[in-house]
């Protein structure tokens, strides 16, 4: 343990205690305060603040997430930073709602109850939490998973709601080559023990306005959504909702029943769009097309709606311009991009992807 310190927020008014020993980030984790994050890792910069006042160090970050001239200028990566003083440290971006979400990051240990195939390359892992049996987040939000014998992990968003009893579920599409998903192509076992860090992420519902809402998403983009669904329909959340789902071919589908299940269950109107970009047959009836081209295409107006997507970034990046256009202030788009940094056939690495814009976390 070093020395501590206090790190005090501007312009949100938040204090907190932080160790030498730690980063600034991680430190805000304990304390329930969930500041913007991507990469964790120096990679992305959504962890980019401006340096007001005291004395920090960084670990070792890429100059793609902060330049020579910004670090000068005053510019941090707080996912690197630490406090060698008290400091005060302007937050460039921040969910207001998520700032004091009073959930700290916490380590469960898990058992692995199940692999089930839902398509040919994603599966639905469950995990029965062991100890302490329960974990505590926000519907949307995702898990760090250790693969076993080792301290490396990567991210998936649970499935499942806070209220699920001892059990996190995980939607999680299959890599070649993935450090972690490949694990559940037969080497992980049903009861394998497991190490879950939990929660992260700002990808959650703003459950304090009443605004309509559109959520987009394809392949394991699913999962977050699903979350928030479920959390809909178990709290009788009253809300209209469009839910746009694309994927490649019928074979990519699944929980289709599920969704329309959920949706006579939610009190709100509820749509759900699936479409299809390679029917390859006459046997499919629904939409076709990118998803983006579907949205476009049966909506004209999205004035005063939220919008959650969740998916491949090249998804979101054709999204995003398409949702303004439709009239979404650009602050009612909440997105979790997710990054691949599966490695290559002959096991070179792959560039992560995310950018300064859109970070993206890891989830192969
Ligand atoms: S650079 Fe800090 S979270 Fe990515």
């Amino acid at each position: 343990m070093g020395e501590k310190h206090k790190v005090y927020f501007e312009p949100v008014g938040i204090e907190i205690e932080v160790d030498e020993d730690e980063t600034i980030l991680e430190a805000a984790f304990k304390h329930g305060v969930m500041l913007m994050h991507g990469c964790k890792e120096g990679q992305c910069s959504a962890c980019k603040s401006f340096l007001l006042d005291g004395d920090l160090e960084m670990d070792r970050f890429s100059t793609f997430a902060l330049n020579e001239f910004e670090q000068e200028e005053g510019y941090v990566l707080l996912c690197r930073s630490h406090a060698y003083s008290d400091l005060e440290v302007e937050l460039l971006s921040y969910r207001e709602e998520m700032l004091n979400t009073g959930i700290p990051i916490q380590l469960v240990y898990a058992e692995v109850e199940e692999i089930e195939a839902l398509t040919h390359d994603i599966k639905r892992l469950v995990l029965k939490l062991v100890d302490p049996p329960e974990m505590n987040f926000l519907p949307g939000q995702y898990a760090e998973l250790y693969i076993p014998g080792s301290e490396e992990h990567r991210a998936y968003s649970m499935a499942n709601t806070p209220s699920s009893d001892e059990r996190a579920e995980f939607i999680i599409k299959i890599y070649p080559g993935g450090r972690f998903s490949s694990l559940l192509d037969g080497e992980l076992k049903v009861g394998d023990r497991m190490k879950v860090k939990v929660p992260y992420g700002v990808f959650t519902l703003r459950e304090k306005s009443e605004g309509d809402l559109i959520f987009i998403g394809g392949g394991s983009g699913m999962a977050p959504i699903l979350s928030i669904l479920r959390h809909m329909a178990e709290k009788g959340i009253d809300r209209r909702a469009t839910f746009y789902y694309g994927a490649r071919t019928r074979k990519d589908l699944f929980y289709l029943d599920e969704i329309k299940e959920l949706g006579e269950q939610m009190p709100g109107e509820f749509r759900f769009v699936p479409a299809l970009s390679e029917p390859e047959d006459n046997e499919w009836d629904g939409e076709t097309g990118l998803i983006t081209d579907v949205v476009k295409r049966l909506e004209d107006d999205l004035s005063g709606t939220e919008a959650y997507m969740a998916g491949p970034p090249p998804m979101i990046d054709a999204a995003l311009p398409v949702l303004m256009r439709l009239g979404i202030d650009e602050d009612d788009i909440y997105y979790d991009k997710f990054t691949i940094t599966a490695e290559a056939e002959e096991g070179d690495e792959m560039e992560a992807e995310s950018g300064p814009e859109f970070p993206g976390r890891v989830v192969e």
